[in-house]
């Protein structure tokens, strides 16, 4: 099979590669990806050279070279987002381009190529927030994002899910909840702290930090995302979860113990604007179809992600420093 991956050098996209080539080896993949701050080919140094991998620099909205890619695949596999909520507080602008614009452009280069099989990534967030006590978000949750971010993966959804009714695309959608593991950008919460504590710097968590996250490690994630183009039903929306929420504060002072730090390394700072409360996925529906489950105990996995920055410092410190965007030069140039 051949597959296009878009986004495939941020931090899902990267570890989907890893994960599909080392599973499916006669596979070859082409990964498209603009390279915008989040994206860092030093993640995929590894197979860079595997001939069964080209990468090619390109933005998704692109239609003409969507539609050349396009036509030459039998899989999508759609990463390619703007991600990080702080920045789509900041500014909205490049969430609705790339994340709407450019799903749209990829729809119809799957459209315009005979009916391309599309997998779309997306989010727990497009549902909304739960209060303490409701009922964990399930495939039938009505939409109700609060945040630039989750507005612009809910209109990308809707327009993929529309492509199915109206074109016959052959899509599915996965939503799933907060990703940690190696090779993540350290602006998100699980990086960010420990690289900070790694530099004996202080932990910001927002607010009280009685916020509620699901934490997933990004290999069960994939391994899902594998399962629903698998078996997945086209036309069908799956959600995917960890099983283990966490209030922000406990969840920081389950890195501070991990990584014998002291509580007096907690800076409160000012609350996030429109800061959801709670995130939750009931994903039972997609264990009992397709017998996915995640696999990996969440203290294990956070052990590991925490060696593994404290292994590969020169990738975090190259990022922090920014001199990770020098590699793609010299090795693409
Ligand atoms: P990321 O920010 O680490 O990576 C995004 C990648 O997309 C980067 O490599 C970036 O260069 C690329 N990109 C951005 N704009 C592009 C454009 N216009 N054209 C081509 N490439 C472009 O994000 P991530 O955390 O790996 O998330 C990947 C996907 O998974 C996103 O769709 C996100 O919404 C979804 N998701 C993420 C999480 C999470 O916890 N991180 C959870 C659920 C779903
Ligand atoms: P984040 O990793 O940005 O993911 P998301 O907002 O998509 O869930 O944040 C996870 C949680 O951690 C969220 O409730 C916001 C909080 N947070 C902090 O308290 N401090 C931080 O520095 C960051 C980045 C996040």
């Amino acid at each position: 099979m051949k597959l296009l991956v878009t986004g495939g050098a941020g931090f899902i996209g990267s570890n989907f590669i890893r994960y599909w080539l080392k599973k499916h080896p006669d596979d070859s993949i082409i990964n498209l990806d603009v390279l915008t701050y989040a994206g860092n080919l030093e993640s995929l140094k590894d197979i860079e050279k595997n001939p069964n991998y080209r990468f090619i620099k390109a933005d998704v909205c692109d239609v003409d070279i969507m539609n050349d890619l396009v036509s030459q695949v039998d899989l999508i596999v759609h990463f390619a987002a703007e991600s990080h909520v702080d920045r789509s507080i900041q500014s909205s602008q490049d969430f609705i381009r790339t994340n709407v614009e450019g799903t749209r452009v990829l729809l119809d280069a799957a459209k315009n190529s005979g009916g391309i099989r599309f997998h779309h990534i997306s989010t727990d967030e497009v549902f909304g927030s739960l209060g303490l006590k409701d009922r964990a978000f399930n495939e039938n949750t009505p939409y109700d994002p609060r945040n630039p971010y989750s507005a612009s993966k809910a209109a990308s959804d809707h327009l993929v899910r529309s492509y199915f009714y109206t074109h016959k695309l052959p899509i599915t959608i996965s939503n799933c909840s907060n990703n940690y593991g190696h090779y993540q950008f350290p602006e998100k919460l699980i990086p960010l702290f420990v690289t900070n504590l790694l530099e004996d710097k202080k932990v910001p968590v927002y607010g009280d930090g009685m916020n509620i996250r699901d934490w997933i490690h990004v290999d069960d994630h994939n391994q899902g995302v594998e399962e629903i183009i698998r078996k997945g039903r086209v036309g069908e929306t799956y959600l995917l979860g960890g099983d283990n929420e966490l209030t922000n504060l406990e969840l920081t002072k389950i890195i501070l113990d991990l990584m014998d730090k002291d509580e007096k390394m907690i800076d409160y700072i000012k609350d996030r604007p429109g800061h959801d409360l709670r995130y939750a996925t009931d994903f039972s529906r997609t264990r009992k179809e397709l017998g996915w489950q995640p696999r990996v105990k969440f203290k294990d996995g956070l052990k590991e992600t925490i060696d593994w920055y404290k292994n590969n410092q020169d990738w975090w410190q190259r990022v922090k420093s920014g001199e990770y965007q020098e590699y793609y030069k010299k090795q693409y140039s």
